[in-house]
């Protein structure tokens, strides 16, 4: 059997093959972050074509943490009822879904999340226009309880999992950069410091869901930034991560501010996929877990190549399957054709993601 299409133990979770759909934020919430139908729509198409596991766009843990409009909250537990409808639509079928919980941070503004955006320290953001205000050390006592409910809220709601989002310079990933991050307490400084808000997120997750409900992290392994984290800093990160209960590692990068984000544009060749994939094998060399390579992946080849070769066990896409959730279907069913995605990144809909080079008939 192909090896993409083996199922993988991440933790207690059997996932059925090692497709995995990377969290997309839709813009399909309703204005106050509650699941809508058409998010029941898109989930249910991405499970019948056969994605092994699926992460849901970002949800905010906080309601100073939203990051985007109509994006799905998680910061009360009025939205449960709502959240339930996701897993319970994709278990129709064999496909695992995790909820990706998150905080904006300081790459928001101050109309959306209500308040002066928050960052480990008050720099700058020249990409958001922001000046965000430190967080004290009660505030990040307070986020880390705050994701710990948003954990067992997904929990509630039917999820297989929960994915901790700390990549793209979001709050948790701002923690770890030495380029956000110039606290001098036991938060900032060296990279164990910069990395206790995730540990202790962690642990109080291990505390209140058990060791067996899977959680996993979207890492950056780098800000592409002078002075940002480094693929060293990623890579003790992920052993300190792996120490205390993480169920796998999704490997991404990038920040906005660097102009050098996460989605890359104009991808044409082979040659330019998988352009994370080198940082997720120097992290799964370091690692026992499960490492999900990510970053413009198109081809069914390229894809075989990084598990075979064993620079990921997982191979995770965004926008192939806005292009076409069906992808991974007409894969196992043999077709080799490349993704139709052109990286235009005109799927960037506020009034809900679509393809748009679909609707544009190319
Ligand atoms: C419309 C859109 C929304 C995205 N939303 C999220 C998100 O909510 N959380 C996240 O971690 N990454 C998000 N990403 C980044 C993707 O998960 C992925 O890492 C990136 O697009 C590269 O993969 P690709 O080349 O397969 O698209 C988003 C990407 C796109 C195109
Ligand atoms: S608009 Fe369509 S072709 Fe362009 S990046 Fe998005 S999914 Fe791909």
């Amino acid at each position: 059997m192909d090896i993409l299409f083996s199922p993988l133990r991440i933790g207690s979770l059997l996932v059925p093959n090692r497709f995995v759909r990377s969290a997309t934020h839709d813009f399909m919430a309703d204005d106050e972050g509650h699941v809508t139908d058409s998010h029941v729509k898109l989930y249910s198409r991405l499970a019948e074509g056969e994605v092994g596991l699926i992460v849901t766009g970002h949800a905010h843990v906080q309601p100073s943490g939203q990051a985007s409009p109509r994006q799905m909250a998680v910061h009360d537990d009025r939205f449960i009822g709502g959240l339930a409808r996701i897993p319970e639509a994709v278990h129709r079928f064999a496909s695992r879904v995790v909820l990706q919980i998150a905080h904006a941070g300081r790459q928001t503004k101050e109309k959306l999340c209500g308040c002066v955006p928050v960052s480990p320290s008050a720099v700058h953001d020249p990409a958001s226009k922001v000046m965000p205000r430190e967080l004290s050390s009660d505030e990040i006592r307070s986020l880390v309880d705050d994701f710990v409910a948003a954990g067992l809220r997904a929990r509630r709601a039917g999820f297989d999992g929960l994915q901790l989002h700390a990549a793209h310079g979001y709050l948790l990933s701002s923690f770890l950069s030495p380029h956000t991050n110039r606290r001098r307490d036991e938060w900032g400084g060296p990279v164990e410091n910069r990395a206790r808000a995730l540990v202790e997120i962690l642990r109080g997750l291990r505390s209140a869901l058990g060791r067996d409900y899977p959680v996993i992290v979207k890492l950056n392994s780098t800000d592409f930034l002078e002075g940002g984290l480094t693929l060293e800093d990623a890579v003790r990160i992920a052993v300190l991560i792996e120490s205390e209960g993480i169920d796998g590692i999704e490997v991404s990068g990038g920040m906005a501010e660097a102009g050098r984000g996460s989605v890359w544009p104009g991808l044409r060749t082979e040659d330019e996929e998988g352009y994370f994939a080198e940082n997720a094998a120097r992290i799964k060399q370091a690692v026992q877990v499960p490492v999900f390579a990510l970053g413009g992946i198109r081809t069914l080849a390229v894809a075989g190549r990084i598990v075979r070769e064993g620079r990921a066990d997982l191979v995770s896409l965004s926008r192939p399957l806005i292009r076409d959730p069906f992808l991974v279907r007409r894969f196992r069913e043999g077709s080799a054709a490349r993704s139709e995605c052109t990286s235009c990144n005109k799927c960037f809909n506020p009034r809900g993601i679509r393809c748009a080079e679909l609707a544009e008939g190319r």
